[in-house]
């Protein structure tokens, strides 16, 4: 792939030069305040101190649910100073306004991310949690300013609004990394990259499932005090608070939970695969709910064609019932692996009984001794063939992540912008998981199987 977003392809450029790159970048000294990284450290909170080499100065665009996730993981992040912060909406302006006062961060707020591009001084990077038919719009203007650019996923709603993000951050030769966080996240690196790949600890994986179910939910309200006037509201595009509160539901502002939720997993079939899928079916609808324009339902099935042969991927999608929560299974012909950013929902694999032993890689640190069989109840009237249903037990994955989920990704933007090392998941890969989760909707509303061409993955 050739993607100019992924720092591999700018190992030459040093870290001052990602940095200083950036147009608006180097405006020299600032003060630094203190950060949960820094109380981490055990350094005393709030002393004013000079820029630091390392320090990274960022702006966030998006001060909602997410963005006050990833501003929580950036104060975690030794040297990462909020500078600015920007949302159209005053409630969400001064919780993060207020949020990061006490952490000795004072971002200057704006309501329109144009005054922050032009009057934020020496801004090295920004953080976009806008809805997701924003994310071109904010970050393609991020980009041309000259900043390297964290944007939540999914890329966008619509597949040429991502390609237009692939092809600036191409131009501008500027950092854009799409959260997918599971792509950084040492567990599901050391399942999918080491035991899965490497390792082939599953032998031939021809097989996916994921899900994420989630009990029904009204509408999301909004304090009274806090309504957008109707000017305001029209200005940014949205008709009415239920409209700007509930985008995810709407046409015009995302994808629904198919593309909400199933862009975190749908992205690990590819990954795990090693390659994009060949075709989609699915079926869905809006059965549930009313007033709601996207499916609240869906499930899809993805075609493969690795280099072992054909394999399949189910992924299902619910919002009227957290039956199982939401995890990711992948099964080979010599075990299988659940694994969940939850851990308590998947964190293990089980071995065929067939299958070599998993001893050695246990004595290497790479899985955790066999947990005890589950204790099976003898019953009188219910034959079972044992030699295909046993489990050998549950074998646990030795990898913990002590850190919010999201860290780990940030990490890994920030460590890009200061030394140049790879992105995780750079827009290119990000467009091509985009190709595949936006076309379920497609495929639930033309009730058709979609062939893919590999072209179309590329931006
Ligand atoms: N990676 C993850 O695990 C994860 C989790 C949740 C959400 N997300 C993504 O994060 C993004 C935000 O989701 P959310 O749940 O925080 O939504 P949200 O509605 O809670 O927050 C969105 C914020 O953006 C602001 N906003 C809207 N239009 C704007 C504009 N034109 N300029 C500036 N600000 C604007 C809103 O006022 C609001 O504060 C979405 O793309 C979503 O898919 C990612």
């Amino acid at each position: 792939m050739n993607d100019p977003s992924d720092p591999r392809k700018n190992d030459k450029l040093t870290r001052r030069d990602f940095i200083r790159s950036s147009a608006t970048a180097g405006l020299g000294i600032a003060l630094a305040g203190s950060s949960l990284a820094d109380q981490t450290a055990g350094q005393k909170p709030g002393g004013a101190e000079l820029k630091s080499a390392d320090e990274v100065r960022i702006g966030i665009i998006g001060t909602g649910e997410q963005g006050r996730v990833l501003l929580e993981s950036c104060l975690r992040i030794p040297g990462i100073r909020i500078a600015a912060l920007c949302d159209i909406w005053e409630y969400s302006r001064q919780y993060a306004s207020g949020y990061l006062r006490k952490y000795g961060q004072n971002p200057v707020a704006y309501e329109d991310y144009r005054d922050m591009l032009a009057k934020a001084p020496g801004l090295d990077a920004a953080i976009v949690a806008t809805p997701d038919w924003m994310h071109a719009e904010h970050a393609n203007a991020c980009l041309e300013a000259g900043l390297h650019v964290y944007c939540e996923k999914e890329m966008s709603n619509s597949l040429e609004k991502a390609r237009s993000m692939v092809d600036t951050a191409r131009r501008t030769k500027k950092l854009l990394q799409i959260g997918h966080q599971r792509r950084s996240n040492p567990r599901y690196v050391h399942a999918i990259d080491r035991l899965m790949r490497e390792k082939r600890l599953l032998g031939r994986v021809n097989l996916a499932y994921a899900q994420w179910n989630r009990s029904k939910a009204d509408m999301l309200g909004w304090p009274k005090k806090y309504v957008m006037g109707q000017a305001v509201l029209l200005k940014y595009g949205y008709d009415s608070m239920v409209e700007f509160r509930n985008w995810r539901w709407y046409r015009k502002f995302g994808g629904g939970p198919i593309v909400d939720l199933g862009s975190h997993q749908i992205d690990l079939f590819s990954w795990v695969f090693g390659v994009n899928p060949a075709s989609v079916v699915a079926s869905g609808g809006v059965d549930y709910y009313k007033n709601r324009e996207w499916f609240d339902n869906a499930m899809a099935i993805f075609e493969f064609e690795t280099k072992e042969g054909a394999a399949r991927a189910f992924y299902q999608v619910q919002t009227t019932t957290a039956h199982g929560g939401f995890y990711e299974t992948f099964m080979g012909d010599d075990g299988s692996l659940v694994i969940s950013e939850v851990p308590q929902r998947g964190n293990w694999a089980l071995r065929e009984a067939h299958a070599p032993e998993w001893d050695s890689l246990v004595k290497d640190g790479l899985l955790l001794t066999e947990a005890a069989p589950i204790q099976k109840l003898e019953t009188r009237n219910i034959f079972l063939d044992v030699r295909v249903t046993a489990e050998t037990g549950r074998w646990p994955l030795p990898v913990e992540l002590a850190k919010p989920a999201h860290q780990p990704h940030l990490e890994n933007f920030f460590s890009a912008v200061r030394n140049g090392t790879p992105l995780s998941c750079p827009a290119g890969i990000a467009y091509e998981s985009a190709v595949a989760v936006l076309k379920v909707n497609e495929a639930v509303k033309n009730r058709s199987l979609i062939r893919f061409r590999p072209e179309q993955f590329k931006a």
